[in-house]
């Protein structure tokens, strides 16, 4: 599979509200572990504070779970283009009793937040979807507080074929497919460090995504069970981290 060249991924939301049950399905087979350990090395790597955190891209909602659990103090708002995923991301919150979350259907490339108003700005899995990453990156800056925290990770399109074609052979057909289309319309590392400086959000590490020791620990046991055990995070996904240790 080459892989030198980015292909965007067609995305449109009628076709995402047909693929929901696929996803959801495999947010509840594998995804949930990822959302647990990001929302673990946030906690670790961001002080607390009064405020809110958006989590762009949310899907079904299991990062901005994790996250208000783990930052009982914030607002934590799940914002996506597709009103199904919103509509079962707020019923998952409402049936496990969440009380500091919020869900808006909105685009990243138009976010309807003040200047300066967001303490933290998450994302996870959802960069490779933006049509103008760049427009997204600058809504982002304008929308961010002034010391404010921000942790956006994705899939890395050059992941090695052998981890690609293992990680395909654990998925249905169709779940197969999205995971390759996703893989082909992710960014690699440099190029995301390109745009970071052009957009000229400063302080921000651009990175493959690796956990922290302590981050494993406490996630140990549901990643022994997980069928993703064993695989380097660093080698599939990467990550935008801004404030480490300074929120
Ligand atoms: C692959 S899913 C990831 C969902 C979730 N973050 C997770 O990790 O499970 C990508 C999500 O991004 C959303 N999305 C795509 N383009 C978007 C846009 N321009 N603005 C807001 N959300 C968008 C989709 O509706 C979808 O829910």
């Amino acid at each position: 599979m080459d892989r030198k060249e980015r292909l965007e991924e067609e995305f449109e939301v009628g076709e995402e509200d047909e693929a929901i049950h696929e996803y959801e399905a495999l947010t509840d087979g594998y995804l949930h572990i990822t959302a647990s350990l990001i929302a673990d090395e946030i906690a670790s790597l961001a002080k607390a504070r009064q405020g809110v955190a958006v989590d762009l891209g949310a899907g079904p909602g299991s990062l901005v779970r994790e996250l208000s659990l783990r930052f009982p103090q914030l607002l934590v708002i799940g914002l996506d283009i597709s009103l199904s995923m919103t509509k079962l991301a707020r019923e998952r919150a409402k049936v496990e009793g969440m009380k500091n979350v919020a869900f808006v259907v909105a685009d990243v490339h138009h976010l309807p937040f003040q200047a300066q108003s967001l303490e933290v700005i998450v994302s996870h899995g959802a960069m490779h979807h933006w049509r103008r990453l760049d427009c997204a990156l600058e809504q982002v800056k304008q929308s961010l507080a002034e010391k404010g925290f921000v942790y956006l990770s994705d899939l890395k399109r050059d992941t090695p074929d052998a981890l690609v074609r293992h990680i395909a052979s654990l998925l249905n057909q169709k779940q197969a497919r999205a995971f390759l289309n996703s893989i082909q319309a992710a960014y690699t590392v440099e190029e995301l460090a390109a745009l970071v400086a052009a957009v000229g959000l400063d302080h921000m590490r651009v990175e493959p995504e690796a956990f922290s020791r302590r981050t494993i620990a406490k996630n140990i046991r549901k990643l022994k069970e997980s069928p993703m055990r064993g695989m380097r995070q660093a080698a599939i996904n990467l990550r935008l981290v801004r404030g480490a240790g300074t929120v």
